[in-house]
């Protein structure tokens, strides 16, 4: 609610409400923090689940004491502390915020003194809201506030999402059948097929290639229903934030813009944030963690005992899990490549029974490589002993590999996972795609190749990639750029 008689002193107050889950809080905590920087007010709305972990593993202290404009606020996600955010249960979690989140987005928003922090922070002025929370936007709405979506996904996906009625209705949807198994569906030929339906990727675009909810249950699937309505939803915001940036995306990006002029491309963005903080004296006292978990840093130890890109860094980010057939297959394929691995195994990454590590595999990997529950990313990804990244392919993962100029292998889980491992190998050329394979022998051939055969290749492109990414986020470039007009945008919602 807002105090008329000191409004017009204090600066917008933004509200931003991402998905309490790993790979949508990292990165809009980045703009919350670029935001602050810019003297903008911030809060930023938390799960209790996501504000209690990022107190205990994160560095989300020091950013209340670098930015006197930033504040947490948060809500109930409903579900126990103990409740899988992972996986098969991440439905759980999609369901409960619709139910739950919703009306405690509104009494909070309806509150008098909810967010204005007692008259020193002026009404909400505008929201940043994550592109899957949309059925907030009603409220929004009646309020009369405005709103700007944030979509953590790349424009390479999101684009195909944007035209999923387009291709549902040129029947490019391969449709899994009610009681066929993964595998049998995986194998189809028709999954080979081009999809024509999304102009600017019939050459690149197979059905694949395309998140595989697209194609459950003749699109009965919950998550299809709400990525589809959602991502329409989009063209009724202010603006859409993406976590990219031109030189890697320009031709989706110039498609997308054809419905949403307002695009903002900021990344990548932790990239973008780093450089901000340097440039105002603030990199000696930042410590860039967003974990939910918390890092052990015993990896960074071991990685400066390795020969330069001796090692490879496996991590499939915070929400896939792995069955144990799966996890014996990548080990045998890594130790059969003859490679060293670094390997994040996060408590919660073994689906089914029995979802502890095998002894034989953690007693194995000690001479092989090095096994840890969580690291810090970005640190890893920078490190020179690391050669390339055995990535699922989230996107916060592509675009961080990005930002350094590291070749990766992909084996995408699921969502948007699809799309990215495709333009990492046939667009952008600066890696493999290992999707719907999952055998000892093909992860040991494709390891090679990563480190080995084609590693020079990978390492050219990737290291370009990385100096466009530079390019983009420096003063006058068009992440640099993009971010000043959304700031500037956001100023001009109180004026
Ligand atoms: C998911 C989707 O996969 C992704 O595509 C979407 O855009 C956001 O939600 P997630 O599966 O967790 O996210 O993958 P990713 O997007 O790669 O995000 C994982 C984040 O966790 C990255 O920023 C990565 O740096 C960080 N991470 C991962 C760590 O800090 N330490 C680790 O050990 C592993």
């Amino acid at each position: 609610m807002s105090h008329p008689e000191t409004d017009t002193e204090l600066p917008p107050h933004i509200l931003i409400f991402p998905l309490p889950l790993q790979g949508h809080v990292n990165s809009m905590l980045n703009l919350a923090e670029l935001l602050c920087l810019s003297g903008l007010h911030v809060t930023i709305l938390l799960s209790n689940y996501a504000h209690n972990r990022l107190l205990r593993h994160a560095s989300l202290r020091s950013l209340f004491s670098r930015h006197s404009g930033f504040r947490v606020a948060t809500f109930s996600d409903g579900l126990p502390a103990d409740h899988p955010r992972a996986g098969e249960r991440l439905m759980d979690l999609a369901f409960s915020l619709k139910e739950l989140g919703g009306s405690q987005f509104r009494r909070l928003m309806e509150s008098t003194d909810g967010l204005s922090d007692g008259g020193a922070r002026r009404g909400v002025s505008c929201l940043i809201i994550d592109g899957l929370l949309s059925f907030i936007i009603s409220v929004v709405e009646e309020m009369g506030i405005p709103y700007i979506y944030f979509r953590t996904i790349g424009a390479c996906s999101f684009w195909p999402h944007f035209c999923i009625q387009e291709i549902i209705d040129a029947g490019e949807v391969p449709l899994k059948g009610k009681n066929e198994d993964k595998l049998t569906y995986w194998k189809k030929k028709e999954m080979d097929m081009m999809v024509t339906s999304v102009p600017g990727m019939e050459k690149v675009l197979r059905r694949r290639d395309i998140p595989r909810s697209f194609g459950v249950a003749n699109g009965d699937d919950p998550t299809f229903k709400t990525m589809k309505t959602d991502t329409k939803r989009t063209v009724e915001a202010c603006g859409l934030i993406l976590n990219t940036f031109e030189d890697l995306e320009a031709p989706i990006l110039d498609q997308i813009r054809k419905h949403i002029p307002n695009l903002y491309s900021i990344g990548p963005i932790h990239a973008l944030l780093k450089d901000r903080l340097e440039s105002e004296g603030m990199e000696s006292s930042h410590n860039y963690s967003s974990s939910l978990w918390e890092e052990d840093r015993s990896c960074i130890a071991w990685l400066d005992s390795q020969p330069t890109c001796s090692v490879i860094y496996v991590s499939f980010g915070s929400i896939t899990t792995l069955t144990r057939d799966e996890l014996l297959e990548f080990w045998y394929g890594l130790v059969n490549s003859g490679h060293k691995f670094l390997w994040v195994m996060r408590p919660d990454s073994i689906s089914g029974n029995g979802n502890e590590i095998p002894v034989e595999l953690e007693e194995g990997t000690k001479s092989r490589g090095w096994m840890v529950g969580w690291v810090p990313q970005q640190e890893v990804l920078a490190h020179p002993a690391i050669g390339a990244f055995f990535t699922h392919s989230g996107w916060n993962s592509t675009i961080e590999s990005i930002a350094i100029g590291l070749p990766m292998l992909c084996w995408p889980y699921f969502a948007d996972q699809m799309t990215n491992s495709r333009f990492v190998s046939e667009v952008w050329k600066v890696g493999l795609d290992m999707k719907d394979t999952c055998d000892r022998i093909t992860v040991e051939k494709m390891v090679k190749e990563a480190m080995d055969v084609r590693r020079d290749e990978f390492s050219k492109r990737a290291h370009n990639m990385a100096m466009l990414a530079r390019k983009a986020i420096s003063e006058g470039g068009t992440s640099y750029l993009n971010l000043n007009r959304l700031i500037e945008f956001l100023k001009s919602t109180v004026s």
